[in-house]
């Protein structure tokens, strides 16, 4: 059994794990470039998240299109890998991570 303190000091150091994890980290980008690149450049390269006219603008908007495009490629991804090809996108082209 541990100490009620040392509880207290476990739980505090999940809940700040759990919250970095939450954001876009250096490694959900390097996953979601690795993704990405593996699996979305085959159609299109990078022009198509700058265009003009283009579908997303907000980081809604550019998971929706991820989670849109995993699909229609069979890719079947988790929510997880979706939102790290989003975190990538949205860092690297749309310049929207929120
Ligand atoms: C079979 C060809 C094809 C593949 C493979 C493909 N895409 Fe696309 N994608 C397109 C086309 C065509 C468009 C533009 C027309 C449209 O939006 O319907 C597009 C548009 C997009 C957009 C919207 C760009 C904007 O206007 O903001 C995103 C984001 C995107 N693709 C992401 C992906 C991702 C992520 C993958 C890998 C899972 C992927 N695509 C794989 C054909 C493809």
């Amino acid at each position: 059994m541990l100490h009620p303190i040392a509880r207290v000091l476990v739980l505090a150091s999940v809940v700040v794990l759990s919250g970095i994890a939450g954001g876009a980290s250096a490694g959900d980008l390097e996953r979601g470039k690795a993704l990405h690149d593996t699996f979305c450049v085959g159609c299109h390269g990078a022009s198509v998240y700058t265009r003009q006219d283009r579908v997303a603008n907000t980081y809604g908007e550019i998971l929706q299109q991820v989670a849109r495009w995993q699909g229609n490629t069979q890719r079947r991804w988790s929510q997880q890998d979706i939102e790290s090809v989003a975190d990538y996108l949205a860092v690297q082209f749309y310049k929207a991570p929120n």
